[in-house]
């Protein structure tokens, strides 16, 4: 059927779904250095997506915007549609987008189950008006021990967090951050002080927690292991001095010349490409 006899488009093709985060035009300067500087970045739902760049490009400054944790000099963060630009950091966490923990948020003298369950009783999303507070409770501990299963230290789950290898430590990390079933999970080099051999097996974790759930969960990781960046992201930005110089799927960026002369070369060796 052509357009003259329907009077409409003979065919109907969906524009790309809109992204579920976005920021436009965002930017933090301290004092004259533009530490983020004018960034358009989409994220896709169900992506996971790892920000490049090296040491002082602005990858920490642009989580930070996103989790509302710093505020913007200029732009745009948009969550759904929403402009959350100016919403303080909670209420950014409550929206769904989780930020990952650092070992110093932990406390210590709990155990591996408490730590869990505190987390996700922290954001409450929950509509619980009809339980009391025991069942509650419960539900929390339940949910605790799945997401400990999920990351592998249900055998530790009676663990003081204190009496855990470095390793198991930065499990937990994820852990709590599933325990409150953010839809975005922001991780800034969760790898930080695991041995070189241990950093694709964990972050091999990282990706199949967040792909297997019933919701999956949308990722930006940043990460400076370049083969396990490579292996496990849908898609790549690329910071440089607090731009965005490019983006894309793994095989793009890897045969991006710009990329390549800027980074890819000189510092980031392990790579073969
Ligand atoms: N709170 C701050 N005050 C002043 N300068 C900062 C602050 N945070 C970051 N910077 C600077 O901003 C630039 C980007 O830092 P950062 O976002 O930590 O980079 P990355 O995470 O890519 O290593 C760096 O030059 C850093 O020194
Ligand atoms: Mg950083």
């Amino acid at each position: 059927m052509s357009e003259g006899e329907t009077g409409q488009l003979p065919l109907e093709i969906s524009p790309p779904a809109a992204p579920i985060l976005e920021t436009q035009g965002l930017s933090r300067y301290f004092g004259g250095l533009k530490a983020v500087d004018g960034v358009d970045f989409k994220l896709s739902s169900g992506d996971f997506h790892s920000i490049i760049g090296p040491n002082g490009a602005g990858k920490t400054t642009f989580l930070n915007l996103l989790s509302g944790v710093l505020k913007p000099t200029q732009g745009k963060v948009i969550f759904k549609g929403q402009d959350i630009t100016h919403l303080p950091a909670h209420r950014i966490a409550h929206l769904g987008i989780g930020r990952s923990y650092q070992i110093t948020n932990v406390f210590p003298n709990l155990t591996v189950l408490e730590n869990v369950r505190l987390a996700a009783q922290a954001l409450g999303r929950d509509n619980f008006k009809l339980l009391t507070h025991y069942q509650r409770f419960d539900v929390y501990i339940q949910r605790a021990w799945r997401v400990l299963e999920r990351v592998g230290l249900a055998g530790v789950g009676h663990s003081l967090v204190s009496s855990l290898p470095h390793g198991d430590k930065r499990r937990l990390e994820l852990a709590m951050l599933l325990a409150q079933d953010n839809e975005i999970l922001l991780l800034d080099e969760p790898t930080a002080g695991l041995a070189t051999e241990q950093v694709p097996e964990f972050m091999s974790l990282v990706k199949e927690v967040a792909a297997s759930a019933q919701n999956r969960k949308t990722v930006v990781l940043v990460e400076h292991n370049m083969s396990v960046v490579m292996s496990l992201s849908d898609r790549i930005s690329v910071m440089h001095q607090g731009r965005l110089l490019a983006e894309g799927t793994p095989a793009e960026i890897a045969a991006n010349q710009t990329v390549q002369e800027a980074y890819l070369g000189s510092l980031y060796s392990d790579l073969d490409i």
